[in-house]
C-alpha cells in the first residue's frame, strides 16, 4: 500500500515538474530581457519607481547635510541620505567623466539611530526609507535634459517637480558635474577631475573657497 502511495506521489511530482520547469525558465528569460534600469513613466507623466535600485551602485551616504549656514542643529534628529545610480550609467561615467542619457540617480533618506544592539556611540541606519527622490537624465523627454521627481515612498509613482523649482537652481549653480553633486561622490570626483569634466561654476566656487581660507 505504502509503495503504491509513494509511487503515485512520484508520478504527481514528475508531472508537476514537467509543468512548472518550462514555465519558470520562460519567466526568468522575460525578467532578464527587460531593460531593468532604464527610466519608465506612466501615460500621465509620473515616473515608475525603479524596483531594484538597492542592487545599483552605491555612491555615498551623507549624514545631516545642510546647505544653509543658518541651519539649526537638531541633536535629537539625524538622517542619512544614500545615493545610488544605475550600473550602466556608472560604468559610462568611469569612461567619460560625465553621465549618459537615461542616467537614474536615487536619493534615499533613512533615520539615523544611536541606541540599538551593541552600539555604544555613533549612528547607524534603521527602519524603512523615509524619503525618496530621483534625478533622471532623459534628453528627449525633458527640455533641460534632466528632471527631478519626488516620491511618497520607494514603491509609489513619482511626481515631476517643475523646472524653476529650487532643486534645479541649486543643482545647476553648485553641482560639480552635469548638475549632479559629484564633489560628494568619492569614487567619481577623481574621475571627473582627470577627464576635465568639472563644471566652470564649481571650479570657480572651489577657487573662491580656497582663497578665503
Ligand atoms: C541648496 C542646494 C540643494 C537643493 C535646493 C536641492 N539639492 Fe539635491 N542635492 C544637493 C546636494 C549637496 C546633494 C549631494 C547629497 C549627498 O552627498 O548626500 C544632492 C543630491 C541630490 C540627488 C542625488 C543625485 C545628484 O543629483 O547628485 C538627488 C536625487 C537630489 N539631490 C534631489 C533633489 C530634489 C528632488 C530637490 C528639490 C526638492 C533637491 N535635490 C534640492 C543639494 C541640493
Amino acid at each position: 500500500m505504502l509503495a503504491k502511495v509513494l509511487a503515485s506521489m512520484a508520478v504527481v511530482c514528475l508531472v508537476a515538474a514537467i509543468i512548472t520547469v518550462p514555465d519558470a525558465s520562460r519567466r526568468a528569460k522575460t525578467v532578464l530581457a527587460a531593460p531593468a534600469t532604464s527610466p519608465g513613466y506612466t501615460t500621465s507623466g509620473e515616473m515608475l519607481p525603479p524596483a531594484n535600485y538597492r542592487e545599483w551602485i552605491f555612491l555615498t551616504s551623507g549624514i545631516d547635510m545642510n546647505y544653509s549656514p543658518k541651519a539649526p542643529d537638531m541633536p535629537d534628529h539625524s538622517v542619512f541620505e544614500n545615493v545610488f545610480v544605475n550600473p550602466e550609467a556608472y560604468r559610462s561615467f568611469l569612461e567619460s567623466g560625465t553621465w549618459p542619457d537615461k542616467t537614474v540617480m536615487v536619493l534615499e533618506a533613512r533615520e539615523a539611530h544611536r541606541k540599538g544592539s551593541i552600539n555604544e556611540r555613533g549612528h547607524f541606519q534603521s527602519g524603512g526609507a523615509m524619503g525618496f527622490e530621483i534625478h533622471v537624465k532623459d534628453e528627449a523627454r525633458f527640455p533641460g535634459k534632466w528632471a527631478f521627481f519626488s516620491f511618497d515612498s520607494s514603491s509609489s509613482n513619482g511626481t515631476l517637480i517643475p523646472q524653476g523649482a529650487p532643486c534645479y537652481t541649486c543643482h545647476t549653480a553648485h553641482a560639480a558635474v552635469d548638475t549632479t553633486f559629484v564633489q560628494f561622490y568619492p569614487t567619481l570626483l577623481p574621475v571627473a577631475a582627470s577627464k576635465g569634466t568639472l563644471s566652470k561654476l564649481y571650479l570657480q566656487e572651489e577657487a573662491a573657497h580656497s582663497a578665503g581660507k
